[in-house]
């Protein structure tokens, strides 16, 4: 992957999202300092906010090693045994989508979590026997994009639990001008204000728009990523001025054309434009709703009079004061 080259390493590399910053300073430092693994951390958020980036950098701070793997991976029980004996003591074990694991996988994670013990059973029938082993302490680092989707029990095992958010066009700024910086993209302040402007609060998307950038001004231009070159590739990209893409102007388009704006219920609205409804909630709508472009109400999904005005169009009034 490219993107190792630019993934921040340690937590003073990593910019934005400030209150998580600080609390996983101290409670990693508190650890270290007391020789213990660090306790284990629910991350949660939408996509490319750096969950996975994090989960690398907890396990640098501590100076512990990462096994990776991720929620629909672990089909059987096993697969998780084998993940869990196969740790260094405080080693960092990331369970990505996290809400994903199935039931029987589930039921052995909350003794290893919780006493750092397996408890499996093996064979079938009468021959069936429960094994126990003492596993090393380790840290459980899990990824969501809702902490909603996890069951209680499970969520209750987790002793820090942090929430991600969208970041602001400074802060992504900081991310594009340090990105271009490591991939040796010539980039002046306003070059990189654009893509940041443009990529929907998410530094996975900033980084990729401004490879494209850096495409478009190699072949377009004179290699150098400003305002005017952003501006003219993420157009060709059709990322919009707000930095909407099409899915997110199909989704309000879809709203406000065939449903006057809402209220209308999820379901229909992933039928309405094809999509599935988990990646409208997980993916699509969290920016939309943070931009205040539409929301989320008891009665459905609404636009809201930004959204016409988005469009260049007249909002239906008697929507707006329904919501
Ligand atoms: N690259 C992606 N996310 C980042 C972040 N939060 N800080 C620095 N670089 C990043």
């Amino acid at each position: 992957r490219v993107d190792y080259a630019i993934r921040p390493k340690r937590l003073a590399e990593y910019i934005g999202q400030p209150r998580v910053r600080e609390q996983l300073e101290i409670f990693i430092s508190a650890a270290r300092g007391r020789d213990e693994s660090l306790d284990h951390t629910l991350v949660f958020g939408p996509p490319g906010l750096g969950k996975t980036t994090l989960a690398n950098i907890i396990a640098a701070e501590m100076g512990v090693g990462l096994k990776s793997t991720s929620g629909p991976v672990l089909e059987r029980a096993g697969d998780l045994a084998a993940m869990l004996t196969n740790l260094q003591p405080g080693d960092v074990l990331f369970i990505d989508e996290i809400h994903r694991l199935s039931p029987v996988v589930e039921e052995i994670l909350y003794p290893a979590m919780e006493d750092f013990q397996l408890d499996i059973v093996i064979g079938e029938g009468p021959a069936a026997r429960s094994i126990k082993l003492d596993l090393p302490p380790f840290t459980l680092v899990g990824a969501t994009t809702r902490a909603g989707l996890l069951t209680s029990p499970l969520r209750d095992r987790f002793g820090i639990v942090q929430r991600l958010e969208f970041y602001d066009i400074e802060e992504l700024t900081e991310i594009v001008a340090r990105s271009a910086r490591l991939l040796a993209v010539e980039s002046d302040r306003e070059g990189a204000r654009e893509v940041a402007r443009r990529s929907r609060g998410t530094p996975r998307i900033a980084n990729r728009l401004l490879r494209r950038v850096r495409d478009f001004a190699q072949v377009r231009g004179n290699g150098q990523v400003d305002a005017m070159i952003a501006d003219q590739a993420l157009n060709m990209l059709h990322v919009d001025h707000h930095g909407l893409d099409h899915m997110d102007r199909r989704l309000l388009l879809a709203m406000i054309e065939k449903f006057d704006g809402g209220p209308v219920g999820i379901d229909s609205l992933a039928a309405a434009i094809g999509e599935e409804r988990d990646t409208i909630e997980d993916v699509i709508e969290p920016y939309l709703i943070q931009q205040g472009l539409m929301m989320r109400t008891a009665r459905g999904r609404v636009v809201t009079r930004q959204a016409w005005q988005h469009f260049g169009l007249v909002p239906n009034e008697q929507a707006l004061d329904a919501s």
